[in-house]
């Protein structure tokens, strides 16, 4: 994925706000990334950073008491936003970028076979008739692995087994042939060997169609196995981005650090897992400067005025202290204040 080649997705500054009678709640807060074809950015971070409003607000899908209030959404270098990028929005959303979600029961019809449900956005975006429509999506069926894919046409969603559910949710997703796939936590609801079925599934379909993937989680050994670059997000910011190779071997970002030295899975370290103390901050509110320094081992004083600017391509980490081995740092410091 070449810096050269335009990007097809760019979120640019992008602010969401919701109201609340607490106050205004920052749920996403200058949020830039850029997607390029046929690569797979993973995004990352903890319950609440904003992971699921960033892609709700490329999808078109914050409504009220939610707004965007700042920066811009834009597909092959037009913005989706605004009433100017309302047509063209339609246009691509459902089709350019298709959207699979958390908990499939949720997102599916329950009143709708699978087969209407499939060919729906093929009759809208492709013109499709009810019997183009019902080939094709008897095609999709069997290529995400469904088996009997022409009996499952005619059933609800109820009388099939989860995994079955997210592979019917995936075939919808892919039937206009997409651009960018975003997966919201794709696996979490499904049991282990489900969940690694369903993301080789998604690995396989990236390389057949050329496909480029935002993959939505909180669990970084599924970083590591199917994302080209990464997304880190921290209380609605994007606080460390890079290719995965160098962001698992190098991480910039304490919380990058923290959360890498937090995940079991990756070299095998149980006796060394560590958990990051505290809670991430209040969205109401937020105080300036960087919004994890009450966790972080090795603060300074800049660190309370704001954090760097967000870089745009490569390597960027929002942090005075970027590079530096936070964990091990702040334990020495502990031991010498005597603590
Ligand atoms: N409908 C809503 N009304 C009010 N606040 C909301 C709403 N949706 C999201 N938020 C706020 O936005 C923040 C980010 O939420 P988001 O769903 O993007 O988190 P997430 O990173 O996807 O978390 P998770 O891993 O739990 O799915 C939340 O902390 C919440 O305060
Ligand atoms: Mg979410």
């Amino acid at each position: 994925m070449s810096a050269q080649t335009a990007p097809l997705l760019e979120v640019d500054g992008l602010r969401v706000d919701f109201a609340s009678r607490a106050g205004l709640v920052q749920a996403i807060n200058e949020v830039s990334l850029v997607v390029h074809k046929g690569e797979t950015l993973g995004l990352v971070g903890e319950s609440g950073s904003g992971k699921s409003v960033s892609a709700q607000a490329v999808m078109g899908l914050i409504s009220p008491p939610g707004a965007i209030t700042g920066g811009d959404v834009r597909w092959c270098g037009t913005s989706l936003l605004g009433r100017k990028g309302e047509r063209y929005a339609r246009s691509v959303r459902g089709k350019n970028i298709a959207m699979i979600f958390q908990d499939p029961m949720t997102s599916l019809n329950p009143l709708m076979t699978v087969g209407d449900q499939i060919g729906e956005a093929m009759r809208y975006h492709l013109g499709f008739t009810h019997v183009q429509a019902r080939r094709r999506a008897e095609e999709l069926l069997g290529a995400v692995g469904l088996s009997a894919p022409a009996r499952r046409l005619d059933q609800y969603p109820h009388e099939l087994s989860g995994g079955m559910r997210q592979r019917v949710m995936i075939a919808m997703a892919i039937s206009c042939e997409p651009e960018l796939l975003i997966a919201d936590e794709p696996t979490t609801a499904l049991d282990v060997t489900i969940q690694a079925q369903i993301l080789e599934l998604l690995a396989r379909l990236q390389k057949e169609l050329g496909l480029a993937i935002i993959l939505i989680t909180h669990d970084l050994g599924v970083v590591a196995g199917i994302c080209n670059r990464v997304a880190v997000m921290y209380a609605g910011r994007i606080v460390e981005t890079g290719d995965v190779d160098t962001i698992f071997e190098d991480p910039g970002h304490p919380y990058t650090q923290g959360l890498l030295r937090s995940t079991p899975s990756l070299e095998g370290t149980e006796d060394t897992l560590m958990s990051i103390d505290g809670i991430p901050p209040r969205l109401i509110d937020p105080q300036p400067g960087c919004p994890f320094l009450p966790r972080c081992p090795i603060g300074v004083d800049a660190c309370r005025q704001a954090p760097p600017a967000e870089a745009w391509k490569g390597s960027a980490v929002r942090c005075w202290k970027a590079g530096a081995d936070a964990w091990s740092m702040g334990a020495t410091r502990a031991q010498e204040a005597g603590l």
